[in-house]
């Protein structure tokens, strides 16, 4: 049998992009439609689909729920048309990252997943993680989640050579940030605010081009470990804390073995070993366009697929045409 780093080398790379084309094209005729819960039905269902194409003997290990609140894509659910026989992969999948968004057409949903060899990704709970992050080319220990917005953009700025009011952080736009937000306007920091989305938001850390340079605040910890296999590819620095509202949470992450409950992770614990993330545009947002409806039932599609161990990054652009 195959190792699996061979063949996250060899196949499974490329061919995870047709898995988020097709969570990502099925969403998209729900655009703007006002159904949040159709839109991610829609993903799910060509997601799941698509997995059966790839040689692997997948598992997700975060995905759509517990297996008795998710139909499709529940945690431990295996995946792929190689069960039994193929490598074995961990699957960290979000086929709609981004449902109201969706709904609302908004900017920034995106058709997500990671792969890696089995036991490399943290099995997040679904409960909230505080997040910070940042893009690469900064000594270690610029950013630490342990101190104030404040002190962390001042550390920032000056690993950046600028002054701390020159910095743009990316917030998730809640209720739950406004001290934060208060803190971080003291300094005179810009602040993207985001309505949702904050896998690309933390992804957006990494590209110049978005002029983002640090994510704050809190979202969810599976997106904490999708945007981490993210930054483990083309690099940027990530630590994120687990946060828990009641005991059924607290529950829910011993469950999957995690003990220390106050641990802060930094970005190979929540991705270690080789891994690839792949995602597909499903509005279109700072990572990636997303899908286009075109005349005569053609329409295009955007995704990236990376992979930690070389580094690579490819952009693939698809031209599909409806069959039916
Ligand atoms: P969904 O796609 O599940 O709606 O998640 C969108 C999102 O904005 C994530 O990107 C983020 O991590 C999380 O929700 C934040 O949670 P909340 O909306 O409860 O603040």
């Amino acid at each position: 049998m195959p190792k699996a780093s061979d063949v996250l080398d060899r196949v499974l790379v490329l061919e995870m992009v047709r898995v988020t084309e097709a969570a990502a094209i099925a969403a998209s005729y729900l655009i703007g439609r006002g159904d949040e819960k159709a839109a991610d039905a829609a993903a799910v269902e060509a997601m799941r689909k698509a997995f059966d194409e790839l040689y692997m003997d997948g598992t997700v290990v975060i995905g759509e729920g517990e297996r008795d609140e998710a139909p499709m894509l529940y945690i431990g659910e295996k995946v792929g048309g190689a069960i039994g026989k193929g490598p074995k992969i961990d699957i960290a999948l979000d086929p709609l990252e981004g449902t109201t968004i969706t709904a609302k057409a908004g900017p920034n949903a995106l058709a997500v997943l990671a792969a890696a060899e089995e036991g490399c990704l943290l099995n997040a709970p679904d409960v909230y993680m505080q997040k910070i992050a940042i893009g690469p080319g900064y000594p270690e220990g610029t950013i630490d989640l342990t101190k104030s917005a404040s002190d962390n953009v001042r550390s920032l700025a000056a690993a950046k050579g600028v002054e701390p009011h020159q910095i743009i952080a990316c917030v998730l736009d809640r209720p739950r940030h406004a001290e934060m937000i208060a803190e971080l306007r003291e300094l005179g920091c810009g602040i993207v605010l985001i309505p949702d989305g904050d896998v690309a938001g933390v992804i957006a850390t990494t590209d110049p081009e978005t002029t983002i340079d640090i994510y704050m605040g809190s979202g969810g910890a599976p997106e904490g470990v999708l945007a981490c296999a993210a930054l483990r590819c083309v690099g940027g620095q990530f630590q994120g804390k687990l946060l828990f509202r009641n005991d059924d949470e607290r529950a829910r992450a011993r469950k999957w073995g995690i003990e220390d409950l106050d641990r802060v992770y930094s970005l190979k614990d929540l991705a270690k070993g080789d891994c690839i993330f792949a995602a597909t545009g499903v509005t279109d947002g700072s990572l990636l366009d997303g899908v286009k409806h075109l005349k005569g039932g053609k329409f295009t599609t955007e995704s990236v697929v990376m992979r930690a161990s070389s580094g690579t990054v490819r952009w693939v652009r698809g031209e599909h045409h409806t069959t039916d």
